[in-house]
């Protein structure tokens, strides 16, 4: 299998920090052609194309472009979600890094389309080179007057900004990016009121991921209805993978959605190290749901990964071979979101300990059959109630794990050790 290079064509073809290069490799060609299109007709092209979000949710983007579009209230942000904190990622960085003018292009013609004049490209504060990449692209785009007053002499002002989060996990959610941002302490807010609505400075705001903003140029170019036809009927175009755990070739990788995890972790990653066998998969990162071998034939697909209850869509594969054990895994898991946690509520607050109290027991093999009950239902208490998808997916790991490796759990149990 070959990778579908849409949002990787640049990739190492280009020096990313110059202007004239992008536009060689036919930058800024489908912003000049969203500006003779009317405003309307871009968000008609988007919701055409299906495009869901690539931030993890899979939200469908032309939802949240009319939601900003039809808000009154000015000005009207638009935000670029560059935290990607989560363990596992870094397909939002090589975008930044290698390409960065497309995300400050589609973030331009997003903001064309929907009135907004102030955009903000939120950063990962470790993100060092990132950082610097970005900032120096928008002076170079304000220069060309592709940022700025009367763009392309057009009626039509956008500019944009950096800002970068100082560490914390949680600030990739949208609301404690929002406060962040705003000089608060990063914690979420209850919704209703949306970011559309109220958002940043509480002014109207829409807020996307990296690779959502770079997949828009193309749309423009191509027309919603030919980037309908890759993919899957309910996950179209491409989708960046980050590869990592123990393949022979980790990195990021752009296919098109409905391939199976098996062909990018055997072609593209060229297999295992070693050859050692799989042990198990996490898809998404941290968050998400772990996997035994077998099912490594499922395709990449925004459906078929919520059959997990969990928003995991982002493209991280993290394999995990024979020498690993299942409980250390976990553990690493829940210290990383019990670190991590803001402690506004308490399901998240009080859960993350109980979660570790228990699996310490499987770990030291004293955990009884009321231990994995109580496992299993504190894990789906905190799913249901927490409030952010901080504390509603950190439990996946646990979930996916009581359901597809329930013997390794009763091994434990019914084998305790011999003092
Ligand atoms: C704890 C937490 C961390 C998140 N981190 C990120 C992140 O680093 N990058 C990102 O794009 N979305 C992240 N999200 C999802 C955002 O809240 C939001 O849904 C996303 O930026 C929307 O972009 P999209 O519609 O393009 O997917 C996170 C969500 C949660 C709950
Ligand atoms: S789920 Fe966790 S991170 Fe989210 S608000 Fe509650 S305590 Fe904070």
């Amino acid at each position: 299998m070959n990778e579908m290079k849409v949002i990787t064509k640049r990739f190492d073809l280009i020096n990313p920090l110059s202007i004239e290069d992008y536009i060689k490799y036919e930058g800024y060609k489908n912003l000049k052609k969203a500006l003779k299109m009317s405003r309307i007709k871009i968000i008609e092209e988007v919701e055409a194309s299906y495009l869901r979000g690539r931030g993890g949710a899979g939200f469908p983007t032309h939802i949240k472009m009319m939601g900003l579009a039809k808000e009154k209230k000015l000005p009207k942000y638009i935000i670029c979600n560059a935290d990607e904190g989560e363990p596992g990622n870094f397909k939002d960085r090589a975008i930044l890094e290698k390409d960065p003018f497309s995300v400050i292009e589609g973030m331009t013609i997003v903001a064309y389309a929907t009135g907004a004049t102030k955009g903000i490209i939120y950063i990962r504060g470790e993100y060092i080179d990132a950082i610097k990449i970005m900032k120096n692209c928008i002076k170079e785009a304000t220069k060309m007057n592709l940022l700025g007053d009367s763009i392309l002499g057009e009626e039509f002002n956008f500019s944009v900004e950096v800002r970068s989060g100082a560490g914390s996990y949680v600030c990739g959610e949208e609301f404690a990016l929002i406060e962040s941002i705003e000089g608060k302490p990063g914690r979420t807010r209850i919704k209703p009121p949306f970011p559309t609505e109220k958002g940043v400075f509480n002014q109207p705001t829409m807020i996307s991921n990296v690779e959502t903003y770079a997949n828009i140029p193309y749309i423009v170019e191509i027309t919603g209805k030919e980037f309908r036809k890759i993919g899957t009927p309910s996950s179209c175009g491409t989708k960046l993978i980050s590869l990592s755990g123990n393949v022979n070739k980790p990195g990021v990788y752009e296919v098109p959605f409905g391939v199976t995890i098996r062909s990018v972790i055997e072609e593209l990653g060229e297999g295992i190290v070693e050859g050692r066998n799989i042990k198990m998969v996490q898809l998404g990162g941290s968050c998400g749901p772990i996997i035994p071998e077998y099912m490594l034939d499922m395709i990449i697909d925004f459906e078929r990964f919520e059959e997990f209850e969990s928003k995991t869509a982002s493209g991280a594969i993290i394999v995990i071979d024979e020498r690993f054990d299942l409980f250390f895994i976990l553990k690493k898991t829940i210290l990383f979101f019990e670190h991590e946690s803001c402690g506004k509520c308490v399901p998240c607050r009080e859960g993350h300990a109980q979660l570790l109290n228990i699996i310490e027991k499987f770990i030291n093999r004293t955990a009884s059959a009321k231990d994995l009950d109580s496992l299993e239902s504190l894990a789906r208490v905190m799913h249901q109630t927490s409030l952010c998808g901080l504390g509603q997916s950190s439990p996946t790991a646990i979930i996916s794990t009581i359901r597809f490796f329930r013997d390794e759990f009763l091994d434990r149990i019914d084998h305790p050790v011999s003092l």
